[in-house]
């Protein structure tokens, strides 16, 4: 099974609007990834506005030719967003204004009634939609039980502490997941380093990434950051069984 590459552009909107200014594009840069192969365009626009803006949502839905994710709370602005722009995925994040960046999964249990609403909007306008959530027994269940497409897992924990019991976690996770039906993603701290033991999990099939690309990009070019994650996760992928 092959892996999607998805890569998130927010970190070119931090930098840009460190001075307010117009450049570095993320427009531009998602362009840059696509043409280089990446599988699909991932932002977050999240509610303080703190990198991807409205404006930029709305011109990378008319730019991306792959697959547009946007990543959003499960509120009624973000639905709103999420209906008039139409991005081909949404994946529901948890969001916390004082956070550096998404800490932990979605409480797939606690927030159900706003799940769900996303939901009937998603369904009604045919987007599909994925949830960030830990590699927790009770969350992939909850998450099968909504019928939803897609769980993408946290791989923080793994990222910030790299332990095989972490690793065994994501595993167990992707295999409970897969076998309930749903798609598994991940995502969240991965490396060029810590992405091949990732993407040699059987069961992922799409990997969303951000930080390290952008960093890398700082030394190499976006583009040659794009690819060199690609080569990261086919060697992953040549050590699946
Ligand atoms: N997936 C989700 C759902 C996220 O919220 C983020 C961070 O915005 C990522 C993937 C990418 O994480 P990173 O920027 O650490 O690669």
């Amino acid at each position: 099974m092959p892996i999607r590459l998805h890569i998130n552009i927010d970190h070119i909107a931090t930098i840009r609007n460190a001075r307010d200014m117009s450049y570095p594009d993320p427009v531009y840069a998602a362009q840059l990834c696509e043409q280089v192969g990446a599988d699909g365009i991932t932002c977050h626009l999240r509610e303080d506005r703190r990198h991807i803006r409205d404006a930029d949502v709305r011109r990378l839905r008319e730019v991306v030719t792959t697959l547009l994710n946007l990543e959003m709370a499960a509120t009624d602005e973000m639905i709103d967003i999420a209906a008039a722009v139409r991005p081909e995925v949404i994946t529901l994040v948890p969001e916390r204004r004082e956070e550096q960046t998404t800490e932990g999964g979605l409480d797939v249990v606690g927030q159900r009634a706003a799940i769900e609403k996303t939901q009937r909007m998603a369904e009604r306008h045919g987007i599909k939609m994925s949830l960030f959530i830990a590699a927790d027994e009770e969350a992939i269940k909850a998450s099968a039980d909504l019928g939803v497409a897609q769980i993408e897992l946290h791989t923080g924990d793994y990222c910030h502490a790299p332990s095989e019991a972490e690793l065994e976690r994501l595993k167990r996770g992707a295999k409970l997941a897969h076998g309930l039906g749903l798609e598994v993603a991940a995502g969240h701290g991965l490396t060029r380093h810590n992405v091949i033991p990732v993407a040699a999990i059987a069961e992922i099939e799409e990997l969303n990434i951000g930080h390290a690309v952008v960093a890398d990009a700082m030394f190499m070019g976006l583009g040659e950051a794009v690819c060199s994650f690609r080569d990261a996760i086919e060697r992953g992928l040549a050590l699946r069984d």
